[in-house]
């Protein structure tokens, strides 16, 4: 086993910062001591295998990303990044765990779909790796199928409003799915939009010779997104299960889940990078086809209507609990151009797997969120809300050593020519300048990332079962 000091940092968690020293064996945290500790009579530094210097910089528990689809076969094409590409990519950013989607087809068995993205990941990922489940057709099988997802270390499952005749769940399938989550502790996930409305929009707009990139924003619009959350409320209120809405925008949507959660329901929401930042009329209305690069749902909001600064808001208030990244990416030749002339047929999605912690931590540079609360809403509360907490999301005794040593004077400059690692052909992020720097990267104890170098191998990463969401005991 080998031993490593993390030694001279300011080490950073969800409730409070410190200097400590942190001493690796193996794979696990054994100890977090004060500064230049001597254990019976020893200087440690001199007892270990190695020694990385933090002087200067933060210790921060590894980023878990809550949502990210590689290789998901839609909208005609697959998502670019395979699991070796995207989880060595987001290795590179500061992640060390993600949660991605296991996705059952219309017609599929559901343990069928968790079988196939096994067998994608098994092997590939740098990083470590859990499942939710999405369910793309709810009927008697599956739903007798939800009572063995936590045996499997599945603890969610995804539905979705939106998307007709692709993984849309009508509100009655919806219903007995809930009945089923209430029943077994799972979490359900809800993609939140009112879908069949949204496609007679799309059609009229269509039909109006308004084919570019910003008309998709226009389709879905918030009222969409705020009925769609109101209804999976009311559902999850009926039936008793907990519910947790993926990819918020809207800022109407958020007043829902917080109406909601004041009145003591089991309800929580995330948001993602592009709806903290991006905008419909900044970057969906970028001349030409350009826009198509930011087309992903929910949309991109309007910044007049106030959409990203209410989401930054919602974050320090915990209206919002935590930020994914919905990492779904497209290049821009051969996937993104499927819908030239037609934005319904072009790809959704968005790459920022890579880029996650450098943006949220932009946030506390630009005083949105504090540094606690960049470490709880991209680590610490994800894990909690997942069943991987004790393992992940923190740093003490008995934790894996997923560890990042970010350093406040550096400084990183996205783009496609510069930190991207995504397999894309172009970046979401291009021109976005960070006041931070991912320096080392530690998973399970293997340094991974040190220096700009990446030092990890395909297969580090293993498979984590998961336990019930910590916010339901
Ligand atoms: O645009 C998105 N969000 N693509 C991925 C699929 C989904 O709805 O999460
Ligand atoms: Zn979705
Ligand atoms: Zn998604």
């Amino acid at each position: 086993m080998t031993t490593t000091l993390i030694r001279g940092g300011t080490v950073v968690t969800a409730t409070g910062r410190s200097r400590a020293d942190v001493l690796v064996d193996g794979e696990t945290i054994v100890a977090v001591l004060a500064p230049g500790s001597v254990l019976l009579g020893t200087d440690l530094s001199r007892a270990v295998d190695s020694v990385i210097d933090a002087t200067g910089k933060y210790v921060i528990p590894g980023g878990i990303d809550a949502h990210t689809h590689m290789e998901l076969p839609f909208g005609g094409t697959a998502a670019s990044d395979t699991f070796e590409t995207g989880t060595r990519a987001a290795a590179w950013g500061g992640t060390t765990t993600i949660i991605d989607f296991a996705v059952q087809t219309y017609g599929q068995r559901v343990m069928d779909g968790l079988a196939t993205w096994h067998e994608k990941a098994r092997g590939n990922c740098a990083i470590d790796y859990g499942f939710h489940q999405i369910v793309g057709d709810v009927n008697e099988d599956s739903l007798n199928a939800l009572e063995g997802l936590a045996d499997e270390g599945i603890t969610s499952f995804k539905m979705f409003m939106a998307y007709p005749g692709v993984f849309y769940s009508d509100d009655a399938q919806i219903l007995r799915a809930m009945q089923g989550a209430a029943r077994t502790g799972l979490m359900t996930m809800m993609h939140a939009e009112n879908g069949p409305a949204i496609d007679v929009l799309v059609s009229q707009l269509l039909a109006q010779g308004k084919t570019d990139p910003y008309y998709h924003g226009v389709a879905r619009a918030w009222q969409m997104e705020e009925e769609a959350t109101h209804r999976a409320i009311m559902l999850a209120n009926l039936t008793g299960a907990p519910l947790y809405v993926v990819h918020v925008s809207a800022k109407q949507a958020v007043e829902q889940l917080a109406a909601a959660r004041d009145v003591g329901q089991n309800v929580f929401g995330e948001t993602c990078p592009q709806y903290l930042y991006l905008s419909l009329e900044e970057q969906l209305a970028a001349p030409g086809f350009e826009g198509a690069k930011w087309v992903c749902s929910t949309p991109l909001r309007s910044r007049a209507e106030g959409h990203q600064a209410h989401m930054w808001q919602s974050l320090r208030t915990n209206d919002i609990q935590m930020v994914s990244t919905d990492h779904c990416p497209f290049c821009m030749k051969g996937q993104k151009d499927l819908g030239l002339g037609n934005f319904s047929k072009i790809p959704n999605g968005i790459g920022s797997v890579e880029h996650r912690m450098d943006l949220l931590y932009q946030g506390v540079v630009d005083g949105q969120i504090s540094l606690e609360r960049w470490v709880e809403i991209t680590s610490t509360t994800p894990a909690r809300m997942f069943g991987l907490y004790g393992k992940k999301g923190v740093i003490a005794p008995g934790a894996d050593a997923d560890l990042v040593i970010y350093d406040p004077s550096g400084h990183t400059s996205i783009g496609y020519e510069k930190t991207h690692h995504m397999n894309m052909d172009h970046s979401a992020w291009e021109g976005f300048e960070i006041d931070g720097h991912v320096d080392t990267v530690l998973s399970r104890g293997k340094v991974v990332i040190d220096d700009n170098q990446y030092l990890g191998a395909k297969g580090d990463g293993q498979f984590v079962k998961r336990g019930l969401s910590q916010y339901l005991i």
